[in-house]
């Protein structure tokens, strides 16, 4: 039961649930997530059971759910313990938050695939922000925070820093749509991409409006013609102001043009043609993680060791990458294969809505 966990240390408050650092029967250290019930109503059985599916969730790169604990007034889930949240990781070792851009692209390789993950299982994150996610001491990203303290709990922490925010919520989100499709979770994680190499959250609207107000001032403002059907979405509005796209190079002069260019896929407004966590996978801009890294001298300057820590890391990761890769590209081949077969047409230029061009050739902006 409950008291065979005990609490070390408070490690952080969300807005449904309070986080300690504690150790489990058999003397591991973990997460135990408090989550404070409705007193009159206790949990739902339908998100008990939600959230026991979740144990099931078992990838490097989603954090372990080790155990449900479940007493009348409290709900305890406990995780594998991990060192800090992202935005903590950005506040301590970032530079005014901004992070390096070979530790943001080892991020983002293992927040997309920990993404491809849950929608290969046929789960949606719906909440990825820096908070939701979780760093070890060796470097590992893992998606928290599924949202199921929020399924379940009441609001315990109304003056906790970390406040609902709307930042990452992608616009299909934001105008109403009902029709969650995974790339709502891209959306978010470009976001975060594009914070970690400023220090500053992208769009950062106070409300709902607001929110979409911001989005639509750096990417311009939709409209039939870039996304059929926003006008029928319930918050559309006819009066929205009719802002340009800029040019995101240079709102992120940061970010070079792989990166830049991956942002774009994932920021694309129409959410059938966002890309899906699959696809980012294969973007050029990850190449050098699928290349082996060059030998270094045991014997380096200690603000070297960081990079080298990361290559390492890509090291470890490498061969699993190449192999996924390899898959992924020939999943790709046939795919293209069949389509071909069945519907010869769509692989007309200019018709199939997700042209890729092969490594090497033009579509991709010169590194
Ligand atoms: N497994 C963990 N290891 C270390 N810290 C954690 C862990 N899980 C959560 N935290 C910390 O607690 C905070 C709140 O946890 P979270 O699961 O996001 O709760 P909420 O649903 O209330 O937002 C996180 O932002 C993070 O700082
Ligand atoms: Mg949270």
């Amino acid at each position: 039961m409950e008291g065979s966990y005990q609490r070390i240390e408070h490690l952080g408050e969300g807005t449904y649930a309070t986080v300690y650092k504690g150790r489990s029967p058999k003397g591991e250290i973990v997460a135990l997530k408090e989550i404070h019930l409705d007193p009159e109503e206790g949990a739902p059985s339908t998100a008990i059971r939600e959230i026991s599916l979740m144990k099931e969730l078992d990838h490097e790169n989603v954090l372990k759910l080790l155990d449900v604990v479940h007493t009348e007034t409290k709900l305890m889930l406990v995780f594998e313990f991990m060192d800090k949240d992202l935005k903590h990781y950005m506040d301590s070792v970032g530079n005014h938050g901004a992070l390096p851009p070979q530790t943001i692209k080892v991020f983002m390789y293992q927040m997309l695939k920990g993404i491809k993950y849950c929608h290969d299982m046929r789960v949606l994150h719906r909440d990825l922000k820096p908070q939701n996610l979780l760093i070890n001491s060796r470097n590992q990203l893992k998606l928290g925070d599924f949202g199921l303290a929020r399924a379940v709990g009441i609001p315990v922490n109304t003056f906790s820093n970390e406040v609902v925010t709307l930042w990452y919520r992608a616009p299909d989100v934001l105008l109403g749509s009902r029709n969650y499709s995974n790339t709502i979770d891209i959306w978010s994680a470009g976001c975060i991409m594009a914070e970690m190499y400023t220090g500053r959250p992208l769009f950062a609207g106070s409300n709902n409006d607001d929110q979409l107000i911001k989005i639509f001032r750096i990417m311009g403002t939709p409209s039939e013609a870039t996304w059929p059907g926003v006008s029928r979405l319930p918050n559309w509005k006819n009066n929205f102001p009719p802002y340009p796209p800029q040019r995101l190079e240079q709102h992120l002069p940061q970010m070079d043009p792989y990166a830049i260019d991956l942002l774009k896929k994932m920021l694309v407004y129409d959410p059938g043609l966002r890309w899906e966590a699959s696809r980012c996978l294969t973007h050029p801009y990850f190449q050098d993680l699928w290349q082996p890294a060059p030998q270094h001298s045991l014997q380096m300057p200690a603000n070297q060791l960081h990079e080298h820590h990361l290559q390492q890391l890509q090291l470890q990761q490498q061969h699993q990458q190449q192999q996924q890769f390899i898959r992924l590209q020939m999943q790709q081949q046939q795919q293209q294969q069949q389509q071909a077969q069945q519907h010869p047409q769509q692989l007309h230029p200019g018709i199939n809505p997700h042209p890729m061009p092969p490594h090497g050739q033009s579509g991709w902006p010169n590194p």
